[in-house]
């Protein structure tokens, strides 16, 4: 890969974080913020260019400002969508946002039709789906990012109990990023040692617990939801496809038999490089996992099942 060009399309905190990271990891080329509101765009990437004085490597960021200018990326962040408001229900929500991501789709399917796609909008797992039905892509093209934050947020909570091991903890959270995520224990490990030889099963159930409530944790304490370390989970994802890393990363994929689903995006063990989703790993669960997994891939069904009813999937 060449070019090394990515665009964040949506330059709100967790689009701007991203961008930050990114540029300070020095990974790409170029990154182009992209937003409704150009003002922002343009006034974070002037932000994060000025810090690219102090990274390790030059990296060139800009605004784009008209969907055109988002052309040939190699991977396509998309952070767009509004959050839920008082008011709105559920299906309002999938609605307008569902809105937002085809829109923005279609610009990528139009101006960069060999990019990655990572969605990134909430809700999540069923964003991506969008994503891939508006692109018909090939599958491994279009990732959604909630596992490498839900893990991070993981790794936090093992970090708290253990007091040691931080940065060799790897946590592996799969299913929906949402109320059915399913933070996996027993095949976490910190230094390469099994956590569940290292804490007692209170332990970590209080870890699965809190890690299922890392988001909104962060919404109590700030009023908004978490931006830091949604950026530094794209980023990590982004470097992992650009230097084609065949990393692990929990992500978010469509799967095709695997697991005995077909024509679903949830999150699974997925192994991450230049083609994006480069294979999915199949894990044996136990029944307990199972039955775990199967209410998540529901959860995300019926969410799917609202847009499907709305005719949102006839119109494309
Ligand atoms: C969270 C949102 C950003 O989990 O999805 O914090």
């Amino acid at each position: 890969m060449t070019g090394r060009k990515v665009a964040i399309v949506g330059a709100g905190a967790v689009g701007a974080s991203a961008a930050y990271a990114l540029a300070l990891s020095g990974t790409c080329h170029e990154i182009l913020l992209y937003d409704i509101f150009p003002e922002v765009a343009i006034g974070k990437a002037i932000d994060i260019a000025q810090a690219t004085n102090y990274a390790p490597r030059g990296t060139i960021v800009r605004a784009a400002i008209k969907p055109e200018d988002l052309s040939e990326c190699d991977v396509v962040v998309i952070t767009a969508g509004v959050p839920r408001k008082k008011d709105m229900t559920r299906a309002d929500l999938l609605n307008i946002n569902a809105g937002i991501v085809k829109e923005v789709t279609e610009y990528i399917k139009e101006y960069s039709p060999n990019a990655i796609i990572l969605c990134v909008s909430n809700p999540l797992d069923v964003m991506t789906y969008v994503v891939h039905q508006v692109t018909g892509w090939d599958r491994n093209r279009i990732i959604g990012m909630g596992g490498a934050l839900d893990s991070s947020r993981m790794s936090y909570q093992i970090f708290q109990k253990t007091g040691f091991g931080a940065a060799q903890t790897r946590s592996i959270v799969i299913g929906d990023h949402g109320e059915n995520m399913i933070p996996y224990p027993e095949v976490t490990g910190v230094g390469g040692m099994p956590l569940t030889q290292i804490l007692s099963k209170e332990d970590i159930a209080d870890i699965v617990d809190k890690t299922k409530n890392g988001g909104a944790e962060i919404v109590k304490y700030l009023k908004t939801s978490a931006f830091y370390a949604p950026g530094r989970a794209i980023s990590f994802m982004i470097e992992a496809i650009l230097s084609d890393e065949e990393k692990v990363i929990p992500s978010c994929a469509m799967l095709d038999g695997e697991y005995g689903y077909t024509d679903i995006t949830v999150g699974v063990p997925c192994v991450i490089g230049a083609n994006g989703v480069e294979k999915i790993i199949e894990l044996d669960f136990d029944e307990d996992t199972k039955a775990k997994f199967a209410k998540s891939v529901e959860s995300i069904r019926e969410n799917i099942e609202i847009l499907r009813d709305g005719g949102f999937f006839d119109k494309l």
